[in-house]
């Protein structure tokens, strides 16, 4: 592409104007051709019609010494024929006739008998001194007496032709570049009302701002070739608007969730500062507003986590690990609130995983800690590692109500918590699963759920394949 204009509209221009030079030419070539081919066969007629026309008046004479009293009966034929020489020779060679203004050297052709008829077949080939190659012809023609025969010769210089097509060849040499002048011009003009719908598309795309983000491109009015790309810049503009949307959504919960744990700690504290308090209702209050710090605090971590999750930046060691060997670590971690709750946590099955330690070890707390709060008193949960061939991977389940199905596509949703009521524990953030879930695509795994009333499983899957190794390679 390089040396064309950076203007489509130039380059339409241009390409009309090349295109146009090119057609006109080619046609003028053809015609040029014919036109000489046309000119040449017409020549050669009139040749031929110039002898049989001399023969015809040679019949109406009767001796020689009567032509050339009369020489400008045979003069008069050659009228009007630019270039045509005649000769009439009595039988001794001697001149009769002679129509020859440019004195141009008269070959010796072989001459027709008198009972031959003339035609194109017949004519030869001679060159007058401007060197273009000329046609010719002699024959014998027959006196009225019947008895005598004199030579005729014709000949036609072909030199006037030349000239006739060299000015022909001029003219069209100046049509041909008008035309691809003026084709350029039209090109240039057609370009631009072509390409109209694309600075209309312009129009519209600048219209779309962050508060318009409704706005779509006009495919009323585009041509089908730009229809695809008016609704390719939909699509875009309408996921922009969707992750805008969660955007705006995930704010909006975000505040909400910090007005929660703060309106908490400014009610409690303003109600205590109301009087005088003992100096254990002051170490109440203190603890009290602890737990919400701490709420406070992990939800800021969490987010903190997820937002560099999402930008790529969290720092990871893979490496393979013990996945039972990981698991047992976080069942003991949990001994204490399930021994409170009554709870079994039962462990199965051996496997490897490349992983992260820290994040293995916080999705599956993340896990167990759900299991934990959904499972009835005195129930218990089940831990699994299953290796298989294209993954490893580890289960939690846990009985209890389930969870509904209108709710499984949501829970690994960020603040999406299952029971409203308990949005305001200190324990629920509704991050868990969404954190789970960022892990695992961290880990180029998945997490998955199923959820029946009685059996609740939640699956991580951590792919066999060097995934992760490939990635860093590449
Ligand atoms: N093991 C489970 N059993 C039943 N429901 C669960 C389980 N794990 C998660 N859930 C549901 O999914 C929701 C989201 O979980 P999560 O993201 O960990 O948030 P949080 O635990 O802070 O509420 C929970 O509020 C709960 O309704
Ligand atoms: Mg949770």
């Amino acid at each position: 592409m390089m040396g064309l204009p950076a203007s489509l509209t130039a380059r339409m221009a241009l390409a009309y104007g090349a295109a146009t030079v090119a057609i006109l030419v080619a046609v003028s070539t053809y015609l040029a051709s014919a036109l000489a081919t046309q000119l040449q066969d017409r020549d050669e007629g009139e040749l031929v019609g110039e002898v049989l026309l001399v023969r015809h008046l040679l019949r109406e004479v009767s001796s020689e010494a009567e032509i050339r009293a009369d020489t400008h009966r045979f003069a008069d034929l050659a009228l009007g024929h630019e270039g045509l020489i005649l000769l009439v020779r009595g039988s001794r060679g001697e001149p009769l006739v002679t129509l020859n203004p440019r004195h141009e050297p008269v070959p010796a052709l072989p001459v027709l008998p008198a009972n031959a008829t003339p035609d194109k077949s017949r004519l030869h080939t001679w060159y007058p001194r401007n060197g273009v190659a000329s046609r010719g012809i002699a024959a014998l023609g027959q006196l009225g007496d019947g008895e005598r025969t004199v030579e005729i010769v014709v000949l036609r210089d072909a030199g006037y032709r030349v000239a006739l097509m060299k000015a022909y060849q001029s003219q069209m040499l100046w049509a041909t570049l008008c035309g691809a002048g003026a084709a350029a011009g039209l090109g240039y003009l057609l370009a631009r009302r072509g390409l109209r719908p694309l600075r209309r598309m312009a129009e519209d795309a600048s219209a779309v701002t962050m508060s318009r983000l409704a706005t779509r491109l006009d495919a009323g009015h585009v041509p089908s070739e730009l229809r695809v790309l008016v609704d390719a810049l939909n699509d875009m503009l309408a996921r922009l608007e969707d992750g805008f949307q969660r955007l705006s959504e995930f704010s909006a919960d975000l505040a909400h969730d910090f007005r929660t744990p703060i309106s908490n700690l400014i009610g409690q504290t303003q109600v205590t500062l109301g009087h005088s308090r003992t100096v254990q209702e002051y170490e109440n209050l203190l603890e009290s507003n602890l737990e919400e710090y701490e709420r406070l605090a992990r939800m800021i971590e969490n987010m903190l986590f997820l937002a560099r999750a999402d930008h790529a930046q969290v720092a990871m060691a893979v490496r393979e690990l013990d996945a039972r060997a990981e698991l047992d670590t976080v069942a003991e971690y949990f001994e204490a609130v399930a021994a409170d709750r009554d709870i079994k946590v039962r462990l199965a099955g051996q496997g490897m995983v490349r992983a992260d330690q820290t994040l293995l070890r916080r999705a599956v707390t993340n896990l167990v800690d759900n299991a934990l709060r959904h499972a009835p008193t005195g129930s218990a949960i089940d831990i699994r590692v299953a290796a298989g061939s294209t993954a490893t991977t580890i289960r939690v389940g846990n009985g209890g109500a389930g969870i509904p199905p209108e709710a499984l596509p949501h829970v690994f949703g960020r603040f999406y918590r299952g029971d409203p009521a308990r949005s305001n524990s200190s324990s629920s953030t509704g991050l868990g699963l969404a954190i789970v879930d960022t892990i695992m695509r961290l880990h180029g795994g998945s997490v998955s759920v199923r959820s029946l009333p009685g059996e609740t499983v939640l699956e991580l899957s951590f792919p066999v394949v060097n995934v992760l190794a490939q990635r860093a390679d590449g």
